[in-house]
């Protein structure tokens, strides 16, 4: 099977692409990808000498850089490009408009175009909103609150239209939060471990109460590995773990790990707009047989270590050296 994992080079999709080589390897993979300040090639550094990988520098909302890869022959499309930070969307939201909407709109047109046989959308439990008590399953209307979210949520809805009028074979997922090793460290958990690591204090918006759900990076691509398998044209699937967590816990789980206390959290203002619980119910993914394997203090556990021995890692991002470096090795492609 030929895959095309497009934003492959950032943190969800280089483990996917990692664990797919690994596990799979009568597949071929393409990472297409544009290498915004998100991509970092150094995530896939050990896929290089696979013969069964490949990278194609491009932009899934240009037609022509996506009908080239495509044309080389393909079987499945998994879309994992997107611009992904919520804040970064309150603050600037038309690059999230234009590859998460005008993206997906291109890769769908693309798959119709080249008759690709199987298209999976990687997508957010964000879509649906804040749920107080209770959870989001596949048939709960989309309520995005950030330009992000909405601009997802957009993405997603070309899909179904797609399926329902074209017939094309795409599949939506609904993830919850993803934490692990290559997680660029804006978000939550690698930007609270990595400044603590370097004696930073770490911002907790409003009052930390907030809550997520997690799951390690391992599962996440045990889930796709299964919907790719298993899924069928228009599925939409949730994919979340159970695990909850207000912030203000996963911040305290950090300080305890590093041996840290209290008074290194700096309480500061709120995000605006900020969604006070994201909750899915799984079910239909279960009835396909797949379930989470790791529990929630483990995968942490693996994640606050993975960024204590990667240091040089987080800290080119940190220092902006990494910019510098991809600035270099592709800027004639
Ligand atoms: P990321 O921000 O780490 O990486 C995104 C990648 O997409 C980068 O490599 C970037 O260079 C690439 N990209 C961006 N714009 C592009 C374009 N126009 N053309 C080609 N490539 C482009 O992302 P992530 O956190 O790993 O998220 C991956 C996917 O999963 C996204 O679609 C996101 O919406 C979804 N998702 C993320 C989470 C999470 O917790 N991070 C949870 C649920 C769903
Ligand atoms: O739910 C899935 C989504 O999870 C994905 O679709 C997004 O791409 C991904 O970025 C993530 O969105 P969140 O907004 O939940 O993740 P983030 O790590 O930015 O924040 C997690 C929580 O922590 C959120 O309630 C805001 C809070 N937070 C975040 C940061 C960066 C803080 O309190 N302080 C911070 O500095």
């Amino acid at each position: 099977m030929k895959i095309i994992v497009t934003g492959g080079a950032g943190f969800m999709g280089s483990n996917f692409i990692k664990y797919a080589l690994k596990n799979h390897p009568d597949w071929q993979v393409v990472n297409f990808d544009k290498l915004t300040y998100a991509g970092n090639p150094e995530n896939l550094k050990e896929a290089e000498s696979n013969p069964n990988y490949k990278f194609i520098k491009g932009d899934i909302a240009k037609a022509t850089d996506v009908e080239q890869a495509i044309g080389e022959g393909v079987d499945t499309i998994i879309n994992y490009a997107a611009e992904t930070h919520v804040d970064r969307s309150i603050l600037d939201p038309e690059a999230f408009i234009r590859t998460d909407v005008l993206g997906t709109y291109t890769l769908l047109e693309a798959v119709k175009k080249f008759k690709v046989a199987q298209y999976i959308q990687i997508s957010t439990d964000e879509v649906y909103g804040s749920i107080e008590e209770g959870y989001f399953d596949e048939e709960s209307p989309f309520e995005p609150s950030s330009p992000y979210a909405a601009s997802k949520a957009g993405g997603d809805h070309l899909c179904r239209a797609y399926f329902k009028t074209y017939n094309l074979p795409v599949v939506v997922t609904h993830s919850c939060n993803f934490y692990g090793p290559n997680q660029y460290p804006e978000k939550l958990i690698p930007l609270f471990i990595t400044n603590l690591l370097e004696n930073k204090k770490i911002p907790v918006y409003g009052r930390g109460d907030q809550v997520r759900e997690w799951i390690y990076t391992k599962d996440h691509c045990r889930a796709i590995e299964m919907i790719l398998a298993k899924g069928k044209p228009g599925d939409v699937f949730n994919i979340g773990t159970g695990q909850e967590k207000q912030n203000i816990e996963v911040t305290k789980f950090i300080l305890a790990e590093l041996g840290l206390d209290e008074s290194m959290i700096e309480y500061v203002a709120d995000r605006p707009g900020h969604d006070a619980r994201y909750a899915l119910n799984c079910d239909r993914l279960k009835s396909l047989g797949w379930s989470p394997t790791l529990s929630w203090e483990e995968g942490m556990r693996r994640t606050i270590n993975w960024y204590k021995e990667n240091r040089e890692w987080w800290q080119k991002i940190k220092s902006g050296e990494y910019l510098e470096y991809y600035k270099k090795q592709y800027k004639n492609k």
